[in-house]
Parts: structure tokens; C-alpha cells; sequence
């Protein structure tokens, strides 16, 4: 199995490109679903859970061209001749469940196993179920597969009781080939969100408050193919800007959304790090500095991200004092903390919050990745721990960052791929 060897301390410096978002462009290869003609999508990242994607609508029967080099994916849903998505490929990546939406919504029918991804919580599939019943579906659950029908979907009225960012997607997706208006209420206001609200107005749907809590959606007979370019990855970018302040140097994420990332730019300015905005560039300089504690509470969009929440505590495990991080949107999302104390973090868990308190260093040791930010977070004390630090089970990185390792020797890390 692959390690990732970090060998830390060093400040970091100089550009890193930023790569597409994961989370918007796997709900995207989803909507391609819904057209009648090629979608082709471009900035799509390498990632592991891209190539899921891909598989899974090949598996559909859907027609894909996957060019890894040009970052473009062209999907012919034409072909489609499957409702099935399979526990194989869903069982490894949550996101599948959004394809339940679009085979609805074109095809009157969708079977989709029961989702598993990363363990971080229990986190069920209801709201998806209850949108989509809400738009006129039959839904079951039996033998740990979410099998749905459908005639032409109905528009109707959706309101979430709490707020789900794929549970919105897939009522979205599916209410653009609807009979009539649908009106989402609580819906997620990720930037992710209004990124597949565009790819899908580019395919001809009818969409309007994408980015708010109530999004209207008027359904449309077709969607058409089309072409649409994938926004920027704000966790990605978050995750190089925290590295950056974690060992006091200075680097510019480019190609990068810093709208996307007011909360995350608010937290490193109170580490005491200057944060420098031009166009699509963000350049974090600690000026050798060692950071102070952060409290973070992680919220929905615009709110602190829960994707940045093991960062964060990272940087606060060798910050200057005291930090507060409550975790209000997964359980059970603190599993990183046993691996950062075997690196010397002192980290008291109580419930959903935990009280990091910063030490001057922490010690290379061999740790275990445990789901995708959680492995980020190990790297990035990697980068600050005396030593070696070994991470095992990085499969979990390969999930979601483009050229990590790639791309952190660029900025003077040492970091090395074994096995
Ligand atoms: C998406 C992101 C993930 C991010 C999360 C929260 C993708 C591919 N993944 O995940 O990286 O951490 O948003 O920003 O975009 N819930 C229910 N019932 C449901 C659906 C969700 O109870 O039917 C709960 C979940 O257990 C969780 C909360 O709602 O506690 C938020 O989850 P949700 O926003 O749906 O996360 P994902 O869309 O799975």
C-alpha cells in the first residue's frame, strides 16, 4: 500500500495552480445525465473520485471520453441504457447518490445502493428521498438499494429541514426536467451549488437564486449538451493557504476563487497571517511567524467549512495558545485527532468540540489517514514535525487532491510517494 513521507519544517513558498473543484464537478458529470446531447466538462481535476464518476456512468451505459491531460470530460448520456448504480462504486464514494436525481428526472427510474464514503457520521440519504417524493417520486429502500419511480416529475415545494448540500443538488438536478415550478427552500448555498446551477442553465434549464436559500426552479421539456468549466477548488486552495501560515512562509494559491473563502481568509488573518487578494490570486504571508490560536465553528456555507475544520486544527496544534473548534455539521468528524496526538498535539475531546492547546513542535511518527481532510490535516503536520512523518492509507488524499505531493515539493516541501 502507497505512503506519503513528509519530512517536515521549512517554511513554504512560492505559486501553487489551483485544480477544479471535487465537489463541484462530480455533482456536474452527474447532471450530464439529464441532457440530450455531449456535455463536455472542462477544468476537471485527476482525482480518484473523477474516475469513480466516470465509471459509474459508463456503467450506465453513458458514453465518456476522459482526457487527463487537456482536464476535460465529454459525457454522451445518449447511449444511457442503465437505471442501476452499483454498491462497487458507491460504496466507495457518497457522491454517487447523485445520480438518483438526473435518472429520475430523464429516465422514470433510478436504483442506487446505499451510500458510503468517507466514515464520518452516519449521514443518511432521507432528504434526498424526501425532495425527490416531494416532486411526485415512489421511493423504497430494500436489500441496501434506494430504488425510485417516477412518471414525469411534478414540481412542488421543498423545504429542508436542515441544510444538505447533496440533498439539494439532487433535488435541483432533478426539478430542471419537472412539470412546472419548483421552489427549494433551505437550500445549501455552497459556491458548488451555483457552479452546477450554471453548468445546468448552459444545458438549457430554467434556474433562478442559486447561491441563496430559495432556489426556483422552472422545469424545462429538454436539456440540451453544452460546455462548462469547472470552478476552482476553495478546500484545496484553503488547505495550501493553511500550510502556508503553519510553516510561517509565504505562498499564492492562483487561479483560485477567494470570494469562495471569506470564512477561511477571516480565520488565517486572526493567526496573523497577512492575506493578500488580487483577481483570482491569494497569497498568505506569515513573515516567519508562529500562528495564534483560532476558535472555529464550522458551519453551511457562507459559514466555516467543515472540509477545512482538520486543517485548521492542524495549524492550531502548534499555534500560540488556546483553540476552540466545534464541529456542528458531521459527527463523529474528529478522527484525525488521535493520529495528530501521536505527532505530540495536545487535544482534549468533548462531545463535538475540541480544545486544542498549541505546543512549540510536534514529532514525526507514522500515522494513518482515516478520510480525506483528515489525511490532509496529518500532511500538513507533517510539514511541521520534527522528522519523518509517515502517512498510511492515502488512497483517501488520491480522493480528493490533484498532485498533492507534486505540488507541495514545488513550494520547498519534502515530501515523497513510497510503495
Ligand atoms: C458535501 C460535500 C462534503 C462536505 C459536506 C458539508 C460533496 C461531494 N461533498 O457532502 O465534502 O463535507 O457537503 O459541507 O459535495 N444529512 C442527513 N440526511 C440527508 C443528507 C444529509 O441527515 O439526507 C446530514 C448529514 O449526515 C450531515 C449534514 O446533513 O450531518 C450535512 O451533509 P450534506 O450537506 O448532505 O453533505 P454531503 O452532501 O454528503
Amino acid at each position: 500500500m502507497q505512503r506519503i513521507v513528509v519530512s517536515g519544517r521549512g517554511a513554504l513558498a512560492g505559486e501553487v495552480r489551483i485544480s477544479g473543484a471535487k465537489n463541484a464537478v462530480l455533482p456536474i458529470l452527474c447532471a450530464t445525465l439529464l441532457a440530450d446531447g455531449p456535455v463536455e466538462i472542462d477544468n476537471v481535476p485527476h482525482l480518484h473520485d473523477v474516475v469513480t464518476t466516470v465509471r459509474l456512468l459508463e456503467g450506465l451505459g453513458a458514453t465518456v471520453t476522459h482526457d487527463i491531460a487537456a482536464g476535460r470530460v465529454v459525457v454522451d448520456p445518449r447511449t444511457v441504457d442503465s437505471h442501476v448504480a452499483p454498491y462497487e462504486l458507491v460504496r466507495t464514494m457518497r457522491a454517487s447518490v447523485l445520480v438518483l436525481g438526473p435518472l429520475l428526472a430523464r429516465h422514470g427510474a433510478a436504483d442506487v445502493s446505499l451510500p458510503g464514503g468517507c466514515a464520518i457520521g452516519s449521514r443518511p440519504v432521507d432528504m434526498h428521498i424526501r425532495a425527490l417524493e416531494a416532486l411526485g417520486a415512489t421511493i423504497t429502500v430494500e436489500h441496501g438499494f434506494i430504488k425510485a419511480s417516477a412518471g414525469r416529475l411534478q414540481g412542488g415545494r421543498i423545504v429542508f429541514d436542515t441544510i444538505s448540500v447533496g440533498a439539494t443538488e439532487n433535488a435541483l438536478m432533478a426539478a430542471t426536467l419537472a412539470d412546472g415550478e419548483t421552489t427549494i427552500d433551505n437550500a445549501a448555498q455552497e459556491p458548488e451549488i451555483v457552479d452546477l446551477a450554471a453548468c445546468l442553465v448552459a444545458m438549457g434549464a430554467d434556474i433562478s437564486g442559486a447561491g441563496s436559500s430559495r432556489i426556483v426552479v422552472r422545469g424545462v421539456p429538454r436539456l440540451h449538451g453544452g460546455r462548462h468549466a469547472v470552478i476552482a477548488d476553495r478546500i484545496e486552495t484553503g488547505t495550501f493557504l493553511v500550510a502556508a501560515a503553519m510553516t510561517g512562509g509565504r505562498v499564492t494559491a492562483t487561479h483560485a476563487r477567494p470570494n469562495s473563502l471569506s470564512a477561511v481568509i477571516a480565520k488565517l488573518e486572526d493567526a496573523g497571517a497577512e492575506v493578500l487578494v488580487d483577481g483570482d490570486r491569494i497569497t498568505v504571508d506569515m513573515h516567519g511567524q508562529r500562528s495564534r490560536a483560532v476558535n472555529v465553528t464550522t458551519a453551511p456555507h457562507p459559514g466555516f467549512p467543515t472540509d477545512m475544520q482538520a486543517q485548521l486544527m492542524a495549524m492550531n496544534c502548534i499555534a500560540d495558545g488556546v483553540a476552540m473548534i466545534d464541529e456542528t455539521i458531521f459527527e463523529n468528524r474528529f478522527m484525525h485527532v488521535n493520529e495528530l496526538m501521536r505527532l505530540g498535539a495536545d487535544i482534549q475531546i468533548d462531545g463535538p468540540r475540541a480544545t486544542v492547546t498549541g505546543v512549540a513542535r510536534l514529532s514525526g511518527a507514522p500515522v494513518m489517514a482515516t478520510d480525506l481532510r483528515a489525511s490532509a490535516s496529518l500532511v500538513l503536520a507533517g510539514l511541521v514535525a520534527d522528522g519523518d512523518t509517515v502517512i498510511d492509507r492515502i488512497y483517501h488524499l488520491d480522493r480528493g487532491y490533484e498532485h498533492l505531493e507534486r505540488k507541495l515539493s514545488a513550494l520547498g516541501a519534502t515530501i515523497r510517494r513510497e510503495g
